[in-house]
């Protein structure tokens, strides 16, 4: 009898092991971030958070150098969105591209060897040149979200030729029985942390334009036109809010009042800029370059990869903690002054073109 109960104390102990293995080692913290009794606040492991800062370190930049002299413009032929640059300024964002987006495959990644820097034969340097816009773009008319840090090619790609946080259209996986599943449901979907939630809550926010709107603000049911799938879409799309942000729901809302705008944090106004940003994003810059995307960069609809908030926050409330991108890098705080766009952006109808529509 004693042995086994000696034996049971074991294995119980192992299973509690195990099962606490998932969970953060306390001590934990907790910040308060609205008033008092409002249940506001952010519990979090001083343990993770070193992770986590380990994780969002930026590397040196390259030394600055002067912006007298020619302009690439002048000297360059085919020089469409850094002209305004020195010839100089313009060498040293070459080089830290390079660092940030192939620094594998060097130059080479765009440039094809022995051809003259000038030809656009890579699809690659077609979608760099998109890509400065767009980053130009977000610092310039974006401050409403990035303001105070500004955002660089190292905010999304960080080493990588494609983010590693970027999504498509959803398609719902085919059962065996040749039935093809709901949008929900569907084990192991990172998108929504693993909820059983639908797995693609960026369509419809992320890339059209729909409000995502849960409450009534009338006592009846008049002209409420939320579902309970929409909800349901809603909640996936906030899971991947809390998630990509490595924060709790309490960080934009007070939970009393989920969709009570007076009674949120400032951090859900930034948030919803953000959604709006990033809408931009994917509409107005990166979908056009799905003409000359290889297959293999596509998903299973044909549509380009696309960003939602993950692709710079990975996992941080402000990507990288913060650090400000722009002090290093002054070239991309602005379009290029002449206002000439990239060709895609001009092909892209009916969307809006800046963040001042708003
Ligand atoms: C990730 C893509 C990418 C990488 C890597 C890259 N470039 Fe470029 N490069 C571009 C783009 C885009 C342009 C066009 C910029 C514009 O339209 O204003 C360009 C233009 C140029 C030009 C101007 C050519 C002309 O006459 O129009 C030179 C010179 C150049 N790059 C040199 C380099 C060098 C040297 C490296 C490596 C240190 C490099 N590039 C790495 C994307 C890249
Ligand atoms: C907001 C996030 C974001 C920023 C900032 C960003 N990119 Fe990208 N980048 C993406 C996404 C998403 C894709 C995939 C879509 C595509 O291929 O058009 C991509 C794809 C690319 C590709 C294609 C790589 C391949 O192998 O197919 C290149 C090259 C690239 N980016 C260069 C840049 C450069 C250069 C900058 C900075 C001037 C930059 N990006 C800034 C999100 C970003
Ligand atoms: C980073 C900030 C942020 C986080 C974290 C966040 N939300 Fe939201 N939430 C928003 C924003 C912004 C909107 C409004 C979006 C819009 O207007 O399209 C919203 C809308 C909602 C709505 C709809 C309110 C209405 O008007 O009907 C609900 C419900 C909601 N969130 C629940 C949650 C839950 C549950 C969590 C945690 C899992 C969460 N949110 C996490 C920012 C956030
Ligand atoms: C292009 C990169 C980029 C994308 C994409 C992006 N963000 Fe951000 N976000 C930033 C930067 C940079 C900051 C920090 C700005 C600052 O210093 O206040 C930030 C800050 C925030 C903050 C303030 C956090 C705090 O506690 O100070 C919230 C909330 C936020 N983002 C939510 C989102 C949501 C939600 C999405 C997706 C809809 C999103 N972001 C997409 C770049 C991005």
């Amino acid at each position: 009898m004693k042995i086994f109960t000696m034996k049971w104390f074991a294995s119980a102990a192992a299973l509690t092991a195990a099962l606490l293995s998932g969970c953060d080692i306390p001590p934990q913290e907790s910040v308060q971030r609205g008033y008092r009794g409002t249940g506001m606040e952010a519990i979090y492991s001083p343990e993770a958070l070193q992770e986590v800062v380990a994780a969002n370190q930026v590397p040196d930049a390259i030394p600055a150098v002067s912006s007298e002299g020619p302009k690439a413009g002048d000297i360059y032929q085919n020089v469409q969105v850094l002209g305004h640059l020195s010839v100089g300024e313009f060498t040293r964002l070459m080089a830290a591209i390079t660092e940030w987006v192939s620094p594998e495959q060097g130059c080479n990644y765009c440039h094809v060897p022995g051809e003259g820097f000038e030809t656009d034969t890579l699809y690659t340097k077609k979608v760099s040149r998109v890509m400065i816009a767009m980053t130009q773009n977000a610092n310039e008319n974006w401050d409403a979200h990035v303001g105070g840090a500004g955002v660089t090619c190292y905010t999304c790609h960080r080493g990588n030729n494609v983010p590693e946080y970027v999504w498509t259209i959803g398609v719902p996986p085919r059962h065996a029985s040749g039935v093809v599943h709901q949008m929900q449901n569907v084990a192991h979907q990172e998108s929504n942390a693993y909820a059983s939630l639908p797995f693609d809550p960026f369509t419809r926010y992320l890339l059209e334009d729909n409000a995502a709107r849960v409450a009534g603000d009338t006592a009846l049911p008049t002209g409420h036109e939320s579902s309970i799938e929409s909800t349901e879409y809603v909640y996936s799309l906030m899971m991947h809010y809390s998630d990509a942000l490595g924060v709790n729901c309490t960080h934009c809302h007070n939970t009393r009042a989920f969709a009570a705008w007076d009674q949120s944090n400032s951090e859900r106004v930034q948030a919803w800029h953000g959604q709006q940003m990033v809408k931009e994003m994917n509409n107005a810059y990166i979908n056009p370059t799905n003409e000359w995307l290889p297959a293999y960069r596509q998903g299973p609809l044909g549509d380009a990869q696309k960003v939602n908030c993950a692709t710079c926050h990975q996992g941080a409330y402000q990507p990288l903690l913060g650090a400000n991108m722009l002090a290093d890098y002054p070239n991309l705080s602005a379009l290029a002054p002449v206002a000439a766009p990239a060709e895609p952006v001009e092909e892209a109808e009916g969307v809006i073109m800046s963040g001042e529509a708003n």
